[in-house]
């Protein structure tokens, strides 16, 4: 079992920042993920969708004798996260945002903490109560950044486009006066330095992937779960080719990728 792969899903090339982050910290670990290409972008889809998705995804990786699911996505961990478990039943399940909230909550003295993501994350309200949940006095105040992970998908990335509507969502005056920022989407770490040029060094941008990583390695380590063979491999799958996909996990990847499409939704 703790050498069986890891299982990494998202609705397309975000879970890569997490997949990637992983990566580097378990370098022994092979991974499986599934890119839901063809369903994207899940943040406009409604919670039934995103649920039936999820279990149709958690039960391929199952199939691949997967020995944890990881929900490398905002919008599933946000709506998805128990139809991942009732299929998942006795592996461990992650999702992307308890470790932050946690860590962010764990630490807050007082800050304006900003959050942005999709439509289905910030109207889950899921980081605020969280962070809540464990620190009732702190400031959330969140937002959703609909086009940023389509237009990251699509490639749109360190040009005047994407500059332009990072700065048109930046400047909401829902987010006036925040002094750190969750990047609440797992496409988002792609643009982190669009992100941080726009604030100069004024707001913490918070790496949640690396939040996210360093979770499962411990959870991993301490349910005795960690690869020891180095021999790795890994492979990606999407619900729809699409060049930008191929051309992210190669950037993350580095190594020959085994990338097959297969259609789980038939
Ligand atoms: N990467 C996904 C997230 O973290 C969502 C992007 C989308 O498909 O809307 O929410």
């Amino acid at each position: 079992m703790q050498n069986n792969p890891i299982g990494i899903f998202d609705s397309g090339i975000g879970g890569l920042t997490i997949a990637h982050a992983l990566k580097k910290k378990l370098p022994n670990e092979n991974i499986i993920y599934f890119g839901d290409t063809g369903h994207l972008p899940y943040g406009e889809k409604s919670e039934i969708a995103i649920q039936s998705f999820s279990k149709k995804i958690t039960q391929f990786l199952i199939e691949k004798k997967c020995k944890t699911i990881v929900i490398a996505c905002n919008s599933a961990s946000s709506v998805a996260l128990q139809s991942v478990k009732e299929i998942a039943k006795n592996i461990p399940v992650f999702n992307v945002i308890t470790p932050v909230a946690n860590k962010v909550a764990q630490q807050y003295s007082g800050f304006n903490i900003g959050v942005i993501g999709t439509k289905a994350t910030i109207q889950s309200n899921i980081y605020e109560r969280e962070i809540k949940a464990i620190c009732p006095t702190a400031q959330v105040f969140s937002l959703a950044t609909p086009l940023l992970a389509p237009m990251i998908e699509e490639g749109f990335v360190n040009e005047d486009i994407s500059r332009t509507v990072i700065a048109n969502y930046l400047s909401n005056k829902k987010l006036a006066n925040i002094d750190h920022l969750i990047l609440a989407c797992t496409h988002y770490p792609l643009i982190h330095k669009e992100i941080k040029d726009y604030y100069k060094e004024e707001v913490v941008v918070i790496d949640s992937a690396n939040i996210v990583a360093e979770h499962i390695t411990k959870e991993l380590k301490k349910d005795n779960l960690l690869n020891d063979s180095a021999k790795t491999e890994h492979h990606f799958y999407v619900s729809n080719y699409t060049k930008s996909f191929g051309e992210s996990a190669k950037f993350f990847f580095r190594e020959d990728l085994k990338l097959e499409e297969v259609n789980l939704f038939i």
